[in-house]
């Protein structure tokens, strides 16, 4: 297939995916986080190490579910649980209609926010946020990426309050927490009492049939083709990380276009692995080929 898309959408060595059709594997993962939905009481906590693929994964729920409400924010080191929810309900917009005062059939389209709902006095709490998804009545996911950015221990504690209240009284709403860590009790510390509502899923390396599918669906896009053997070395190199196979996509697209071929086969591959070794400025990428060619 010849398209008109860029080897540098395709591969995207420092950006996550937000596309689905740029999106590969992890079928057992979302097919985990959609079952979710439905179910009250269950939310997912998407956990596992950095660069495996979880802001990617979070970002085309969208995509995938068009009848589910999906709002996502990222978390910074000075974030509370005020802030996060503050900017959560803030992007959480939509309109209505609304009949014109004055012109009885007439109707404006009015735009808001969650936020808008937000009443408190002092601090906001759980209650406060609980109180406002609780005008939600349509199957929403709200998702907190990087939450161990956090270190609040009061929004986590808040955080797992809030999840316990929804879990029990909410039908609607589901809360999914993103975040680096080797268990889910990293990022939101030990909260027993509501285990039974999370969903823990782990987003561990990327299998080499995975890896192999991020350069095959890239360069199908890009009407290029790669040898099996090729493959098979990329997934070695890429050792489950997703960024390094769309570094090295990247490097093949730009050695397909300046061999002016469509294919690239192993002898130039190791031709590319080689100069690449030498002339690549990455750190980490040349030290992932040095590693892999001792
Ligand atoms: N399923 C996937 N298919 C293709 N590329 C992916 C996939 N998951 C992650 N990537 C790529 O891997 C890199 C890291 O992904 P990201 O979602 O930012 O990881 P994390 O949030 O776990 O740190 C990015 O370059 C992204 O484009
Ligand atoms: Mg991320």
């Amino acid at each position: 297939m010849e398209t008109d898309v860029q080897p540098s959408e395709v591969f995207t060595p420092s950006a996550p995916i937000d596309r689905r059709d740029f999106f590969a594997g992890r079928i057992r993962q979302l097919g985990r986080v959609i079952e979710t939905l439905p179910s009250p009481g269950w939310h997912p906590i998407i956990f596992g190490q950095r660069g495996v693929g979880k802001t990617s994964l979070a970002n085309i729920l969208r995509e995938l579910l068009p009848d589910v409400w999906a709002v996502k924010v990222n978390c910074d080191g000075s974030d509370t649980f005020a802030s996060i929810w503050e900017r959560v309900l803030q992007k959480a917009s939509f309109s209505f209609k609304k009949a014109a005062f004055g012109f009885s059939k007439a109707q404006i389209e009015k735009h808001t926010s969650l936020r808008a709902f937000l009443s408190y006095e002092g601090a906001i709490g759980p209650s406060h946020v609980a109180q406002v998804l609780d005008l939600v009545k349509t199957k929403a996911i709200f998702i907190i990426d990087e939450f161990d950015r956090v270190s609040n221990s009061e929004a986590k504690s808040y955080m797992v309050d809030l999840i316990k209240n929804v879990s029990d009284n909410n039908r609607h709403v589901t809360i999914s927490l993103v975040g680096v860590g080797e268990s889910i009790t990293e990022l939101i510390g030990e909260h027993p009492s509501v285990q039974r509502n999370l969903v823990q899923i782990e987003m561990p390396p990327m299998s080499d049939e995975e890896i192999k599918t991020i350069i095959t669906k890239g360069c199908d896009l890009l009407g290029l083709r790669v040898v099996s053997a090729v493959l098979d070395e990329i997934a070695q190199l890429a050792n489950g990380f997703p960024h390094y196979a769309h570094l090295l996509g990247l490097s093949i697209a730009r050695a397909c276009k300046l061999h002016e071929t469509k294919k690239m086969d192993t002898k130039l591959f190791q031709s590319l692995a080689c100069s690449l070794a030498v002339e690549d400025a990455v750190e980490t990428y040349r030290n992932a080929f040095t590693v892999a060619h001792r």
